[in-house]
């Protein structure tokens, strides 16, 4: 059927997605209490300062356990291709919305998947630099110089990634759909067209005419 939906995300996709949405905030606060005196009042939200300091690494663990699950299901689909490199230098028809010398992408755009490495990178960077600073377990293995280092890393990660994820929440909504398909999994044919092309002939090619369509990286 022509008119059919196309599943972007499957439901454990969208759990895990959310699951890691939802411990970023809870990391992103309880590591701002921490951060300057004057952020500290958001420890109530966590049950005052020594609870704040005792759950914001493990919350930060649990994290990037889930978020290195949804990069095992997401990476091979953010590989750059050829078409990558002349979408990005004709980034400004992108923004003007023009469809005119635009190369078709695949299942991500060269943007998503620039994002996608950072992400993965500032989480790794939070991951060892708080393994470093992790007073209670970890911290006496490591002299004061490799201390005060991980410190400046694991905030300087922390302040990008935040910044990545206004960029990548902006991002999902300025292109009306992504939000949707992130809720419930769908998108519509003419969506999966316009924004990505190359991903949305590979899904259809595969259609057979009776059955859902499911989504392929
Ligand atoms: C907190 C609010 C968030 C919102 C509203 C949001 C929204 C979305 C949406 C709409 C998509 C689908 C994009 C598409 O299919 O084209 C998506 C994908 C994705 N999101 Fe989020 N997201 C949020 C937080 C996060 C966080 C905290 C992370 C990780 C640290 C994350 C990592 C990803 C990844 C890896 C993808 C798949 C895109 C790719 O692999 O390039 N998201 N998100």
């Amino acid at each position: 059927m022509k008119d059919k939906p196309i599943l972007r995300y499957n439901a454990n996709e969208r759990t895990n997605h959310w699951l890691v949405a939802i411990l970023f905030i809870m990391a992103a606060l309880s590591g701002l209490a921490l951060f300057h005196p004057a952020l500290f009042w958001l420890s109530h939200l966590f049950g005052g300062g020594p609870w704040t300091r005792i759950l914001h690494p493990f919350i930060g663990v649990l994290m990037f356990v889930f978020f290195f699950f949804l990069v095992l299901r997401f990476w091979r689909a953010n590989f750059f291709i050829a078409n990558d490199r002349l979408w990005l230098k004709r980034i400004d028809r992108v923004m003007r919305n023009e469809e005119e010398g635009v190369p078709p992408i695949g299942k991500y755009n060269p943007g998503q998947k620039l994002l996608f490495w950072t992400l993965l990178l500032c989480m790794l960077i939070l991951l060892f630099s708080g393994i470093v600073i992790w007073r209670a377990w970890f911290s006496q293995y490591f002299d004061i110089g490799a201390i005060r280092l991980a410190t400046l890393l694991h905030a300087l990660a922390a302040f990008v990634l935040v910044l990545s994820i206004i960029v990548h929440i902006y991002a999902g909504i300025w292109i009306k759909g992504s939000v949707g398909a992130m809720l419930h999994g769908w998108v519509s044919r003419a969506w999966a067209k316009k924004h990505h092309e190359l991903w949305y002939r590979d899904v259809t090619r595969e259609d057979p005419p009776d059955s859902q369509i499911s989504k392929k990286g």
